[in-house]
């Protein structure tokens, strides 16, 4: 349609422009054919599965159809700033040794990660806020860690490499494949080092049916990571599973709180005690919850 469309509009003596033209769009052709037709075959292959099917429709549904919140983003992220604070202080007043403990083995993990994703061709993104990951588990000491949105698993490694310092606990996550990478599930926690995979208990059919899954195995959660869905819904349904399940002294954290205003609503509505906005690498991750450690 497109080529006949732009067949129309050539002149009937071609000039410069119409061969410039032709090149463009046959260069378009070309470029668009390897990179796109590959991931609308790997999008078939994984659509053929009824489960992930559904959930991959969810998703896209969302983008469209997805609850607007009570801010707009630009009321969100005024609002974020004006709440922000430094997760640095805080994890220096609680514990300094602590701190630069886990800002020394963030670069370590952060230099494995990339030494790991260096040998695979495909772009999986970085990790989110995982010094703080690694702090927190490390102060917190607990003894289950739920996390959902594990891609290369820069924040799965940082929360195992801690717990295993730690001598206990277990981490649960749940991710969703990248549909658009060929065979995505081998990439899942690509990054993760086999000697931390003890602990880890890894679901891959996306939160609805992992996080109830996961919650049936285990008493309650000590720390509650989210970096899964970004959509308002998807946020919504996670913390209706995970709020009456966390431990007295639990804590949730919530990653790039500036997409939608989730967290603001969140924290109006349910009025948590303590709760926290920080910002890292432009981005915000909303806290509820104060850390404390463990006593016995
Ligand atoms: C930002 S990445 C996670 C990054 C990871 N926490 C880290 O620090 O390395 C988001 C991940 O969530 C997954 N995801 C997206 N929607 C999901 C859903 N509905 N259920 C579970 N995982 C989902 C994506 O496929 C991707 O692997």
């Amino acid at each position: 349609m497109r080529d006949s469309a732009i067949r129309t509009s050539i002149p009937a003596t071609p000039s410069i422009h119409y061969v410039a033209d032709v090149s463009i769009v046959g260069m378009l052709r070309l470029t668009m054919s390897t990179t796109q037709k590959s991931s609308i075959l790997n999008i078939l292959a994984q659509a053929v599965r009824p489960s992930r099917f559904i959930v991959m429709l969810k998703k896209i549904g969302r983008r469209f159809f997805d609850n607007d919140g009570s801010l707009s983003n630009d009321e969100n992220l005024n609002w974020l700033k004006s709440n922000k604070t430094d997760f640095e202080q805080l994890a220096n007043s609680l514990d300094a040794d602590l701190w630069v403990e886990s800002k020394s083995a963030a670069e370590i993990i952060e230099q494995q990660a990339h030494e790991a994703l260096g040998r695979i061709e495909h772009n999986l993104g970085g990790g989110g806020a995982y010094p703080f990951l690694y702090f927190l588990t490390r102060y917190m000491a607990p003894d289950s860690v739920v996390e959902t949105g594990v891609a290369a698993g820069f924040s799965s490694f940082s929360i195992l490499s801690a717990l295993d310092k730690n001598g206990n606990g277990k981490l649960f996550s749940s991710d969703f494949p990248y549909f658009r990478l060929p065979n995505p599930e081998q990439y899942i926690g690509i990054v993760v080092p086999e000697a931390l995979k003890d602990r880890w208990e890894l679901h891959i059919d996306g939160d609805e049916k992992n996080l109830p899954r996961i919650l049936s195995n285990t008493d309650s959660v000590d720390i509650f990571h989210y970096d899964s869905d970004k959509s308002y819904s998807g946020r919504e349904f996670a913390m209706s599973k995970i709020v009456d399940r966390l431990s007295a002294n639990g804590i949730l954290l919530m990653d790039d709180i500036q997409d939608n205003s989730f967290f603001h609503d969140w924290v109006q509505t349910a009025k948590p005690e303590t709760w926290f906005v920080f910002e890292y690498e432009n981005k915000y991750v909303g806290m509820v919850g104060t850390p404390s450690r463990r006593s016995d």
